[in-house]
């Protein structure tokens, strides 16, 4: 048997735990021991509304079972407040789950501002909004997990979902970056693509699918990733059906051309070919191993 997994008595803060994939990480967090922030504004799969009750109930379910819960009824985009709500309830945070959602579909050349920027403040500010207040009190205790949920809509993107794939495969942006200045702090970030049955995602697969797509089924992921046993950093996992998966950079070894003399448009398109082959690909980790290639094809032309 492997050792279980740790995140007893951690501060687990939720957003958008009052349904969905949200709830059902609350629930597993708090059954193993965790004290959580249930966070949501309780509105509608459009962001219209607000409604209390969606955190409160599941507040109530945690606490029903014997676990530690407080709701939040704030916005992620009042982030600070949702922190300072697990600081006034606990004493502290130590792992953020970004999770809040929204949805504004509409093919790009219907979409207007409004659907842009709702979806862009949700996902992208809202998660930025609360890791930001929670950021330096994660870094001064030298502990902390933060997973921020992206999509496979943002990976391969998805028609109708311009605002949402932009925003969400932003969040693998930040994931990265914070992943690498929260290294030494022992603040580690990752990022989910999930797929679940939730009112997100009703009516846009088969019944039968939708049924079996549990939210559950993504939860003892978010859980390994807020617990003491992972170690990994800015990376990325598609989770869903019971399948978990590591998603990662792939980049084709690429053509030198001569930088001195320049290239040509023509060159380009007599190269393309072997630009695009991912025979023997790699798969750089960071910054500087990507830009490796680059720098020998200066030193082959000096
Ligand atoms: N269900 C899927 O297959 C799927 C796929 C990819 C990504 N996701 C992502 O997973 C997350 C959870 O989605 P879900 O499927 O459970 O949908 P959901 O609509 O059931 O849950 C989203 C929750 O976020 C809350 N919320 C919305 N705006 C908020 C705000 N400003 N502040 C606080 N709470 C807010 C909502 O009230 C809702 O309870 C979302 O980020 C979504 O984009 C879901």
């Amino acid at each position: 048997m492997s050792e279980p997994v740790r995140v007893q008595d951690r501060v687990v803060i939720v957003t958008g735990a009052g349904g969905g994939l949200g709830r059902a990480h609350a629930l597993l967090f708090a059954a193993r021991g965790a004290k959580v922030v249930v966070n949501d504004l309780g509105g509608s799969a459009r962001g219209e509304g607000a409604n209390a009750s969606a955190a409160d109930q599941v507040v109530a379910e945690i606490r029903a079972a014997g676990g530690i819960a407080v709701a939040s009824h704030d916005s992620v985009s009042e982030g600070a407040r949702i922190v300072e709500q697990a600081l006034d309830s606990f004493g502290r945070v130590d792992v953020l789950v970004n999770n809040a959602g929204i949805l504004r579909d509409k093919a790009f050349h219907k979409m207007d501002d409004s659907d842009w920027a709702q979806v862009c403040q949700v996902h992208l500010d809202g998660a930025y909004q609360v890791t930001r207040a929670a950021w330096p009190h994660l870094r001064e205790q030298n502990w902390g997990r933060v997973i921020f949920t992206a999509s496979t809509s943002g990976i391969y993107g998805n028609f109708g979902q311009a605002n949402y794939g932009a925003a969400k495969l932003g969040l693998y942006g930040l994931t990265r970056t914070l992943a690498i200045e929260g290294r030494k702090h022992g603040v580690l970030a990752n990022a989910i693509a999930p797929t679940g049955g939730t009112r997100m995602t009703e009516g846009l697969m088969p019944a039968q699918v939708f049924e079996r797509l549990k939210p559950e089924l993504i939860s003892p992921l978010v859980v390994y990733l807020g617990s003491e046993q992972c170690q990994d950093s800015g990376e990325l996992f598609e989770v869903g059906g019971g399948w978990v998966g590591k998603v990662r950079w792939e980049r084709s070894l690429g053509v030198g051309f001569d930088p001195v003399e320049g290239f040509t448009p023509e060159q380009v398109a007599q190269n393309w070919e072997r630009i695009a082959d991912f025979e023997g690909a790699l798969h750089p980790r960071d910054n500087l191993q990507s830009l490796q290639q680059m720098m020998a094809n200066l030193q082959k032309y000096p």
